[in-house]
């Protein structure tokens, strides 16, 4: 095993709300990075832990979509997200447990699911917000390619920031078989960039087109 490798998620403190999406596999990165978020924002030592060079807290809202069961019993939530459609209660008790407020999506029926795309319930909730709070938004999102692509859509539509983190397959990992590269939009013009060492963290603009 090798690790860490690649370029993570870099959350921006001038955007304290970050909305996390996570889509089937791309799930569980959205939950260490809620938890990375809330650790910052509620540390046990304040001193042992870096607090963003503005001081202010994170609020992250992690969406997570699947057509198939989720990885863990689903309960309603007990924290409240204005915006949210109405009846969409379902959420990850884990991400309960440490105050992140989190909503489920799927077309499969579960109850207190949103009855759809996650990045269509993630588009309900930002239509909620004013201009004041899609300011301090910033989306992550990692997933199915599409759903990537659809998450890009989304933030262009509201005009966000946005990290998406990328899926390929990979046979060395360290950067030099370039078997993992993807085009991607550099100020100097197209690139191949490879996912396992440049990535897998990109900016969603640079990958998708919007
Ligand atoms: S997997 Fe070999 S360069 Fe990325």
């Amino acid at each position: 095993m090798l690790g860490p490798i690649g370029i993570g998620f870099v959350p921006h403190p001038q955007r304290p709300r970050p909305l996390l999406i996570g889509g089937g596999v791309g799930i569980p990165p959205m939950v260490f990075l809620a938890e990375a978020l809330a650790a910052q924002a509620s540390p046990s030592d304040p001193d042992s832990v870096p607090r963003n060079d503005i001081g202010t807290a994170w609020h992250p809202l992690v969406l997570m979509g699947s057509e198939i069961p989720f990885p863990f019993e689903a309960r309603p939530s007990t924290i409240l997200v204005p915006g949210v459609p109405d009846g969409v209660i379902a959420a990850m008790p884990l991400l309960e447990q440490l105050g992140v407020p989190s909503r489920l999506a799927s077309r499969a029926g579960f109850p207190g699911c949103f009855d759809g795309f996650v990045t269509e319930l993630g588009e309900a909730w930002l239509g909620s917000l004013d201009r004041d709070a899609l300011g301090q938004i910033e989306i992550f999102a990692c997933g199915p390619t599409p759903m990537l692509a659809a998450t890009a859509r989304l933030a262009a539509r509201f005009d966000l920031p946005c990290q998406v983190s990328l899926e390929e397959f990979m046979a060395c990992a360290v950067g030099g078989c370039a078997g993992c590269t993807v085009p991607v939009r550099t100020p100097t013009g197209p690139a191949m960039k490879r996912v396992c060492v440049d990535g897998p963290v990109f900016d969603a603009y640079t990958v998708f087109d919007t």
